[in-house]
């Protein structure tokens, strides 16, 4: 790792690990989800208002809508590439949750596309979240936007994200809730995992979905 990079891990893991805490817990209030996990990693979301139309910036500096990957199985986490905290770890169980299927059903996770939508597009430039997806899985999209654009997603998601001030630098780190979304190739919520749900829970969750 380059020293920069070590030095901004070190700068923002504490407070990011705070923030997901807070986060976390104001986004399930907001999705009105809480306390309705069924237990088996799948919550009851049936009806739930979540997601929508978007317009954003692939990580190769494209435009793309969500007609892009229309047809496509979704999974779908806000995050942002300074916080090292919570996001690699579930970047990486969306890069496992890929792995599995694949081995299971490789036409499936054909059918599968990860998406990382940046809540810090002013640091997140196309060119920071290119460098940034392929350390996780070669699938894994990053999306990033203007301002107007990456406010319209959060706002459809549902996602809370609030920039906070470092204490150390100018820097600043964000606050963000941390789920991963598991859409059906018609946009429509599936499932909503939280850090404690595993790859493996995800996966099955999808290959049921999927009737395989
Ligand atoms: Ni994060």
């Amino acid at each position: 790792m380059k020293q920069e990079t070590i030095k901004r891990i070190r700068r923002t893991v504490i407070l990011c690990a705070a923030a997901m805490a807070i986060g976390g817990g104001i986004g399930l209030i907001q999705l009105g989800l809480e306390g309705k996990n069924n237990g088996t990693g799948l919550m009851e979301v049936a009806g739930a208002d979540i997601g929508g139309p978007f317009t954003l910036v692939n990580q190769d500096g494209k435009t793309v809508t969500e007609k892009d990957y229309a047809g496509k199985y979704k999974l779908i986490y806000f995050g942002f590439t300074y916080c090292p905290a919570i996001c690699p770890t579930e970047l990486q169980k969306i890069a496992q949750t890929m792995n599995i299927i694949g081995e299971k059903d490789a036409g499936l996770a054909e059918a599968v596309q990860p998406l990382f939508v940046s809540v810090d597009p002013e640091r997140d430039t196309a060119k920071v979240m290119r460098e940034y997806v392929k350390l996780f899985h070669p699938r894994l999209v990053g999306l990033t936007g203007t301002m107007e654009q990456i406010e319209q997603v959060k706002k459809d998601y549902r996602i809370y994200a609030a920039k906070v001030k470092s204490e150390t630098a100018d820097d600043y780190t964000v606050d963000h809730s941390s789920f991963i979304y598991l859409m059906s190739p018609d946009d429509r919520l599936l499932g909503i995992y939280r850090a404690a749900d595993s790859a493996e829970t995800v996966a099955a969750d999808l290959m049921r979905a999927a009737g395989k």
